[in-house]
């Protein structure tokens, strides 16, 4: 399976990095291509190789959005999705980080979705701090949650896999719609961290018993 992750910032080369550990390839991509090239340099694995966006997904099985939201309508009108199962790891944060853009009635995700109607969009990763990668994805003995939300059932499964394979507890989180739900619990991930003091070394996870 090819990877494609567009954007190499602080959650595609994590994420890059996570995805360099298992049997996958990865195809980095960025804005200008020296970032990807630089990240991809670093990690330094035979799986991960920097190219151009429009190479990227057109060789890729799975597209992981890790832009920030806005440049995803500049992404969508350059190059062709169609087909392709697109996760977007977006969060549509405010500039000021005073809360989110958008919500209540609609998300990102299903923003990108509309923006990308040919494509599977897949909600993903979303609550899961950049900075969580490169430490591990254990949680005192428990595997890092990420929730997956999806209207499509073959390509949720898809990523649901990924996830688990790259070392995650993958849960189901039901129809895309509900990432407007999955991108307040992100932002509040984030006031967690960085408003109360928390730190970056936290996730959160649905408990049952
Ligand atoms: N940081 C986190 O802990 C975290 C956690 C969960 C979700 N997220 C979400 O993940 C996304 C990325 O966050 P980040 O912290 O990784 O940001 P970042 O470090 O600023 O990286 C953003 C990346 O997007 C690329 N980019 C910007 N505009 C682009 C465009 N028009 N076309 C293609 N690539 C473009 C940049 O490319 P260049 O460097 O080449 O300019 C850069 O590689 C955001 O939506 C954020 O809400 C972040």
């Amino acid at each position: 399976m090819n990877i494609a992750i567009i954007g190499s910032g602080n959650i595609g080369s994590g994420l890059a990095f996570t995805f360099g550990q298992t049997a996958y390839s990865v195809s980095l991509a960025s804005h200008h291509e020296e970032s990807a090239r630089q990240v991809a340099n670093k990690l330094a694995k035979d799986n991960i190789s920097a190219v151009s966006i429009a190479d990227a997904v057109k060789g890729a099985d799975v597209v992981i959005l890790a832009t920030p939201y806005e440049a995803i309508s500049n992404l969508a009108s350059s190059i062709d999705f169609s087909g392709k199962v697109v996760v977007d790891v977006t969060n549509p944060v405010k500039a000021d980080f005073s809360g989110l853009s958008i919500g209540f009635d609609t998300s990102a995700a299903e923003e990108i979705q509309t923006l990308l109607p040919k494509a599977k969009v897949v909600k993903a990763f979303n609550t899961v701090f950049a900075q969580v990668y490169e430490q591990g994805l254990e949680f005192a003995g428990n595997k890092a949650q990420t929730f997956v939300a999806a209207d499509d059932d073959a390509a949720k499964q898809t990523v649901l896999t990924l996830a688990n394979e790259a070392g995650f507890d993958a849960v189901d989180a039901g129809a895309l719609s509900n990432a407007r739900y999955l991108e307040p619990l992100a932002y509040m991930n984030i006031h967690f961290g960085y408003m109360l003091g928390k730190g970056t070394q936290i996730i959160p996870a649905w408990l049952s018993r």
